[in-house]
Formats: structure tokens, C-alpha cells, sequence
């Protein structure tokens, strides 16, 4: 088979390094791809929200399927335009349609879809920028913590919690105004979770679902958990908390009401769920949806899948997951991020990573690099995850460590601690 993967993050070199592992795989395409992905397949640079060029690559080089990393082409409605153009309608795209990416793309529609099919959410409330007063209001029976979150895509970046009433009354003004553009036009603002957090994905194919390893991620850049919110600094999987029985409960109270609460609102989805949990009294509480895998997740998750990749897409798209029986690996992977110096806030890119051929026993998935004239270079915050196995999360963190060491670009800077709190 030939395959399109759209996106040029660590999530999407980890998704390229196991499609090139299955036999069925012919030739891999990635749109736009990055220094990593440029070993496994043929980057393509054409922006992730070009439809129409990506449809004509599709057609120009026999795709015959194409995988969505990333949500925004999601969000935008590239599976919908596979859908209603006649010549790639027959194509399979692995991502759901524009509405059921709502799930990520507005908040508000997600904390409805959620009230409606009983799956236990924090207590909220939606308002508009014509309804500040209400919505102060609305905070004042809330305890703080307030949790105010901009309804649509903000790049990660459009929740606040904040400590104190005034405070949040001056950010919610500031969100109606504009702060995060449209995306806080609406606002949800929900009660305040104290609990741990994790990640459990599924990949669904309208009527049943599989289950893939969990993982939890560590998104601020200061160790213990301390700083500026980023992207994520690693992340570990297995999750040693969320056992046989935290994990049943999951399924039964979360993810099976949601594929059945998506076929009873008439909402066709094929692809991955990401539910985003925090254990509070022992139960799972769902935190946001997310409508593909979590960077850096992904990097510590694909390594813990042993069954072919490839088969997987098939059976989704084929709507046979029903049947599908998907083979994981017990060892645990960490994953360290390395970043550029001064990421969250400013970074400089461009700068020579040298050292990745004396990289053993871990595995160097590319998030933010560049290939140029001979040289990789850095090119983003996020530049490099080092994924290692191990019998514990401490055994794997020290190999990751180890290579992280000996990776050398100026302003590196990583996290020592990833797992620290399990
Ligand atoms: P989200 O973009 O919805 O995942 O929110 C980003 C982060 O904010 C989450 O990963 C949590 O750490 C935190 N957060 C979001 N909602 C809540 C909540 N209701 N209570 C506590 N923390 C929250
Ligand atoms: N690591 C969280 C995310 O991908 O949104």
C-alpha cells in the first residue's frame, strides 16, 4: 500500500517509524515531515491545510490511504473534502470528519456531547462575550481554582486556572476580547479537578473500538511538575495507576458511552480518540477529547504496540475492529524531550544536532528538525524524543537520560525527572 501521513511532529515520526515496519507497506509519503520522517518515506512540503494540493498528491502518486496526525486539517474538514470530491471519496482517511472533530475543536460542543451521554465531565457553564456579568456570576458559586477554557482550537494554549475572583473576571474579558482570536468568542468555565492526570487512546471505526497502552505526559517545562505550561516534556506508559480494574471503569463509563453517544448523534468516526483523564477519588473523570494521538504520547505509546500498524488502519477502515485483537508489548517505554533553549517562550531554531549516530538502546523520534544541506538542524521548541524500554519506569528514564547526555545542540535543555510522581 501506499501511504499519506499528514503531519511533521515526534507523534507522526513515531507514527512513520512503525507503517515502515509493516509488509504491506509500499511507498510512504509525509506531508510536511522533517528530518526523521525523511529516512522512512518522501517529504512533501505542502501546507496541512491544502486540500486541495494534498488531493492531488494523493492521486499523483496512488495513495491509498491517508493518516491525520495532527488536529487542525481535522478540525478544517480535510476528511470531508476526501469525502465530497469524487475522485477521492474512495480513499480512506484516518481521522474523523469535520463534526466529529468538534469534540476537539469546540469545547462547548464537547461538554454537551458529554451532559447528553452521561459521561462524567467537571460541572460547567458556556457564555458569550455579551455575557460577562452572567459569567461572573457564574464563578462566584464556583470554589477556586477557576478553570475559564477558550471553546475553540488555541494550540494548546487556551486554558487558564486562576486563584482569585477578580483575576479571573479581568481574563475572562480579556478571552471575550480577543486574547485567543475567535477560539474565546465562547468560553467554558468548569469547576476545578484536583486529581492525577492521564491519557488513554482509542482508535475507532464508527462501531466498535480498540484500546491502545495508556500513557501520562508531562507538560510543564520545570521539573516536579513547576513553570510555563509546554507541549509536553516526555511521558511514560504504562500508567502504573491505572490498573485492570481503574481500566475497566474507563470503558464502561467513558469510552464505551462515547463511541455509542457519537453512532446515537449520527456522527461517522473513524479514527483515534484521545480522552484526557483525571483520576479523582479513584474514578476517572474526562478533562477534554482530543481527536488524534498526544504529542509526546505517541513517542511512548507506538513503541508498546507489537501488531502491525498497517492491519490496524485496515481494520478500522474497514469497519472490523469489532474483530481486531491488537498485541502490546509489557515493557514500559519513557520518553525524554529535548527542546530548544528558552522554549516555551523564545527560541532560537536552526542550530547543528550533532551526536544521533551514537545513540544506543533508545529510539530518537524528531519533533521540531530540519534537514539541510547535509546537516539536521533544530526547528521548533520541541526537537528531539528519546524513547527507551525498560522493566520500570526508572530503568527506562536512565537509558533515555543517558542518550539525551550524549545528543549535543546548543541550548539544549530536558527534564531528568519524567515519572517522578507514579
Ligand atoms: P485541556 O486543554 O482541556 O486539556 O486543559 C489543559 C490542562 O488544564 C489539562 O491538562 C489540565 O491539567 C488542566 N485542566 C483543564 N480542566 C481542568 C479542570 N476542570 N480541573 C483541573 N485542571 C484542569
Ligand atoms: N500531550 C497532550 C496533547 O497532545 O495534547
Amino acid at each position: 500500500m501506499n501511504i499519506l501521513l499528514i503531519g511533521s511532529g515526534g507523534r507522526e515520526h513515531a507514527i512513520a517509524w512503525k507503517l515502515k515496519q509493516s509488509p504491506k507497506i509500499n511507498n510512504l509519503f509525509i506531508v510536511p515531515g522533517n528530518a526523521g520522517t525523511k529516512e522512512l518515506g518522501v517529504n512533501v512540503d505542502i501546507n496541512i491545510n491544502d486540500f486541495e494540493n494534498i488531493g492531488k498528491l494523493v492521486l499523483q502518486e496512488n495513495i491509498h490511504m491517508v493518516i491525520v496526525g495532527p488536529e487542525e486539517p481535522l478540525v478544517n474538514g480535510i476528511h470531508d473534502y476526501f469525502l465530497s470530491n469524487n475522485s477521492l471519496s474512495k480513499i480512506p482517511v484516518i481521522g474523523p470528519a469535520a463534526k466529529g472533530a468538534m469534540l476537539e475543536g469546540s469545547k462547548d460542543f464537547a461538554k454537551q456531547f458529554m451532559v447528553r451521554h452521561n459521561i462524567p465531565t467537571a460541572k460547567y457553564k458556556s457564555f458569550s462575550g455579551n455575557e460577562l456579568n452572567g459569567a461572573i456570576e457564574f464563578m462566584k458559586t464556583l470554589k477556586p481554582p477557576y478553570v475559564l477554557k477558550a471553546d475553540g482550537l488555541a494550540a494548546g494554549k487556551g486554558v487558564l486556572i486562576l486563584d482569585d475572583l477578580a483575576e479571573a473576571s479581568r481574563e475572562l474579558e480579556l478571552m471575550f476580547g480577543g486574547k485567543f482570536g475567535k477560539a474565546s468568542a465562547t468560553v467554558v468555565i468548569e469547576e476545578f479537578l484536583k486529581g492525577i492526570e492521564l491519557s488513554v487512546f482509542v482508535i475507532s471505526d464508527g462501531n466498535s473500538y480498540v484500546i491502545l497502552p495508556e500513557a501520562k505526559d508531562y507538560k510543564r517545562i520545570g521539573e516536579g511538575d513547576t513553570g510555563l505550561n509546554t507541549g509536553g516534556m516526555g511521558a511514560v506508559s504504562p500508567v502504573p495507576f491505572a490498573d485492570a480494574s481503574f481500566m475497566q471503569t474507563v470503558e464502561d463509563k467513558i469510552i464505551k458511552p462515547t463511541v455509542e453517544g457519537l453512532k446515537k448523534d449520527n456522527i461517522p468516526y473513524k479514527g483515534f480518540i484521545f480522552f484526557g483523564l483525571i483520576k479523582v477519588d479513584g474514578k476517572p473523570i474526562v478533562i477534554e477529547y482530543n481527536v488524534r494521538l498526544g504529542d509526546p504520547e505517541t513517542e511512548a505509546v507506538i513503541p508498546r504496540i507489537k501488531s502491525d500498524l498497517l492491519d490496524l488502519f485496515e481494520a478500522t477502515t474497514n469497519g472490523k475492529l469489532n474483530e481486531y485483537k491488537l498485541e502490546t508489548d509489557n515493557r514500559t517505554v519513557t520518553t525524554v524531550m529535548l527542546v530548544s533553549g528558552g522554549y516555551p517562550e523564545t527560541y532560537t531554531n536552526g542550530k547543528e544536532i550533532k551526536s544521533l549516530n551514537n545513540i544506543r538502546d533508545s529510539i530518537v523520534f524528531h519533533a521540531g528538525t530540519k534537514f539541510v544541506e547535509n546537516k539536521v538542524l533544530t526547528n521548533g521548541g520541541r526537537v528531539l524524543a528519546v524513547s527507551s524500554y525498560g522493566n520500570s519506569i526508572p530503568d527506562a528514564l536512565a537509558i533515555s537520560k543517558k542518550n539525551a547526555e550524549i545528543i549535543e545542540f546548543e541550548g539544549k535543555y530536558y527534564r531528568k525527572d519524567i515519572g517522578f510522581d507514579l
